[in-house]
């Protein structure tokens, strides 16, 4: 069963979390693969997709809103999981919610959509970024919970096992 992971990040924090899942899908034993929103070029003989994207000004990226925006009808027939990464759940900050990612999520209406914390490094943010994120009183850190993370991708082959086993 082949599983395509698209996760849109700027900062690499997103794309890892999408290579955790690939990890955690290929230890049970699915066909998982990741690859850049935009570097996706067909959906035929993909039996499932896991969407990514951090969340910059309370909105996914723009490549992955422009994947979903091409590849609707297909995504709409496939089992689908969403992941948002943000700074929202970090206690810290007054950064915004990042499920307030409008209608690209609402358009593919996945199985789960599930929002993990993300890293802020200032060191590596352009000079407008890291005046947002400070007036936005963002934490640094590295907030992500990769066991949380990794059992959400556990779940997500469970569910393909149990309800697509001939793919
Ligand atoms: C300019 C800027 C704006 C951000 N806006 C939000 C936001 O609206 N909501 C949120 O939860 N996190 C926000 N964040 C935090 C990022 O989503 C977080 O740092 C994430 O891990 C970045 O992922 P990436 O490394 O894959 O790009 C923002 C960060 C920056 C630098």
């Amino acid at each position: 069963m082949k599983v395509l992971v698209v996760a849109a990040s700027k900062h690499g924090a997103t794309k890892e979390i999408g290579t955790a899942i690939v990890e955690e899908l290929a230890i049970a034993g699915l066909d998982a693969v990741q690859a850049e929103p935009g570097d996706v070029t067909t959906l035929d003989g993909v039996d499932a997709v896991v969407v990514g994207s951090a969340v910059y000004m309370t909105q996914w990226m723009e490549t992955i809103r422009n994947f979903i925006s091409h590849y609707g009808p297909q995504l709409r027939e496939l089992p689908l999981w969403a992941f948002s990464c943000g700074l929202s759940g970090v206690p810290i900050g007054n950064v915004q919610d990042p499920r307030r990612i409008g209608p690209a999520l609402l358009s593919i209406n996945p199985i789960d959509h599930q929002t993990f914390k993300g890293r802020m490094e200032f060191s590596g943010l352009s000079l407008r970024e890291r005046s947002i994120a400070r007036l936005g009183n963002a934490p640094e850190g590295d907030y992500r919970e990769w066991d949380k993370i990794r059992a959400w991708a556990q779940q997500i082959a469970a569910d393909l096992k149990e309800h697509l086993p001939e793919a």
